[in-house]
């Protein structure tokens, strides 16, 4: 039996997190023809936490499609059962209200993870209080001059590894992120921002001049998108937008509110989807969301 979208199935590459147990991390991208590959068959055996065993890898096809409730999947579409609660990292350097909502999602059981540290840019923002009201510890980096201790970029990620940190969300951290981190999260993480990303990104374009630019544009259209970051300024891969209207009369702090309101919603269900390993990679280097409801989807 074929998959309904002939295009994904000889796209579809395995998801990094897909692959990963808790101590253990493979290489981070395997096409889906490596699938019954004597190499990939004899790394995934060695892991009791791997979804695929061995035997099930020798029952596959030659294009790894496997059935599953009498429909036919290809690996990543196959909703994965064991899956292990990922441990996130959230950066801020503000009031923290996506942290907050991502938080709260974490603890109502609609995200499949933790956040078991916050990096904040200032040691007394909003996000950081929240943080340690909630028992969250917090990092704050880049240290400033009159601090005790001085963190380097390399401490940072040894803290963060300390942490068995899985995935880092950026939420309004404003401080460029260092490249050894960028370099030691491959794919792993996120950033979100308030306009229709390519467009109103970039180098100066944070907070309430992002919703500024938009108006003055004349733009119908404005809205959130979360994206993996690279080394430059919001050039990364997109994973998800969501839509707003721009009102005529709208001023830049109306705007501001319905785009954050649409934040916080996306943010959540972006890392639900992460913590579920629902986020995969096609071929030409998009990510995508396989929709939870219905597998064969994608968003
Ligand atoms: C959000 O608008 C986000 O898009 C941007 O910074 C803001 C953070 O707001 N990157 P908050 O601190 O989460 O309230």
């Amino acid at each position: 039996m074929e998959t309904q979208n002939p295009v994904l199935r000889s796209s579809v590459y395995r998801s990094a997190s897909s692959i990963q147990t808790r101590n253990t991390r493979l290489p981070t991208r395997l096409p889906i023809s490596a699938i019954g590959s004597p190499k990939w068959v004899s790394q995934c055996s060695l892991y009791a936490n791997c979804a695929h065993t061995n035997r099930n890898l020798q029952c596959r096809n030659s294009v790894g499609e496997a059935e599953y409730k009498g429909v036919s999947y290809l690996e990543d579409d196959k909703p994965k059962s064991n899956i292990t609660r990922k441990n996130l990292a959230v950066f801020v350097s503000g009031g923290g209200s996506n942290f907050r909502s991502v938080h709260t999602a974490t603890t109502n059981g609609d995200v499949h993870g933790d956040v078991v540290v916050l990096v904040a840019s200032k040691h007394d923002c909003g996000g950081a209080e929240y943080a340690r009201e909630k028992g969250i510890p917090v990092i704050v980096f880049p240290t400033t001059k009159d601090s005790q201790e001085v963190l380097s970029a390399e401490d940072l990620v040894v803290a963060l590894r300390s942490y068995e940190v899985d995935f880092i969300l950026l939420a309004g951290y404003l401080k460029l992120i260092p490249a050894e981190l960028i370099r030691s999260y491959t794919k792993a993480i996120l950033n979100i921002h308030p306009s229709l990303l390519p467009a109103f990104g970039g180098k100066g374009y944070y907070g309430m001049k992002v919703h500024k630019a938009v108006i003055a544009s004349g733009a119908r259209y404005s809205g959130p998108t979360i994206h993996y970051v690279d080394e430059e300024y919001d050039t990364g891969r997109i994973l998800a937008q969501r839509v707003v209207p721009v009102l005529a009369k709208d001023t830049p702090e109306e705007l501001a509110a319905r785009v954050l309101h649409e934040e916080h919603k996306l943010y959540v269900e972006v890392s639900a989807a992460l913590c579920e390993e629902r986020v995969i990679w096609r071929e030409d280097g998009v990510p995508i969301i396989r929709s939870k409801e219905n597998p064969l989807d994608y968003q």
